[in-house]
């Protein structure tokens, strides 16, 4: 295991995983002075494309978004997220986790699921391709969209995938929208770090979409807190320049040749 890897696994117990989604290399490059992990996720469908569903989100798309990312980052590990339907059998999955790394030099792929999905997982990881798992709400293929472990099906399912995910060799584990005792059980029953993404401060990391931390992405859920209104700012920069463009004061002769 490369030791970027390992040094994320030995902060289990010791100290939090501080993780954020890029997709371009300018916010990429903030991120990295703070960041653990910086994901590529993609989430960038819906929030940059405005995409219903993440499940049109192709490689290529990924791909390109990870090339501006991977620009950006210096230090932090760098993980890109597998499109829906690109990691289907263990064949494809190599194929394109392969792809993926040599295109964007990635340290690690992110795969959505649990039990249907260990063997791919673990197919990867015997190839020495490093995966973090994603179990909880998987936005590639769940319908309802709301937080998971009130039912014990779902409570048993989540943790027998934790351990599975484990076992098949990942690294972490992204916990989204996991119910609080729930997420606190599987990140005691696994020695892999959890993240949680609305799955309570039990998660051994925390990530979340950069484009709701700042408020860019005008969405309102319960677990993303906004630490920064910026379209408030843009909106006073772009009123300024097109005031100032209106009422010949842009440019001066100091922006001129
Ligand atoms: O696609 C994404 O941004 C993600 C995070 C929300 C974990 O998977």
């Amino acid at each position: 295991m490369k030791k970027k890897i390992l040094d994320i696994i030995r902060k289990k117990n010791k100290s939090k995983i501080v993780s954020l989604t890029a997709y371009s290399k300018n916010v990429a490059s903030i991120l990295d002075n703070f960041c653990d992990i910086i994901l590529v996720g993609d989430s960038l469908g819906s929030v940059l494309y405005n995409y219903k569903s993440t499940r049109k989100v192709s490689l290529k798309t990924m791909i390109e978004h990870s090339k501006s990312v991977r620009m950006g980052i210096k230090k932090s590990l760098m993980v890109v997220d597998m499109p829906h339907n690109t990691y289907r059998n263990p064949k494809e999955a190599l194929k394109n986790a392969k792809k993926i790394i040599l295109y964007t030099k990635c340290d690690a792929v992110k795969l959505e699921g649990g039990k249907k999905i260990c063997k791919i997982i673990n197919f990867l990881t015997k190839n020495n391709i490093s995966v973090m798992g994603h179990l909880g709400l998987l936005p590639q293929t769940d319908k309802t969209f709301k937080f998971k472990g009130k039912k014990i099906s779902e409570r048993k399912n989540i943790l027998r995938d934790a351990e599975l995910l484990q076992s098949a060799g990942a690294f972490s584990i992204v916990l989204e929208c996991v119910e609080t005792s729930l997420s606190k059980m599987v990140t005691k029953k696994v020695n892999i770090p959890t993240i949680g993404i609305g799955a309570s401060n039990n998660c051994d990391g925390q990530i979340l979409v950069f484009d709701d931390l700042i408020g860019l992405n005008p969405i309102n859920v319960r677990f993303v807190k906004k630490y920064l209104n910026i379209r408030k700012e843009m909106t006073k920069a772009v009123e300024s320049f097109a005031r100032d463009v209106r009422k010949n004061k842009f440019p001066l002769k100091k922006h001129s040749y």
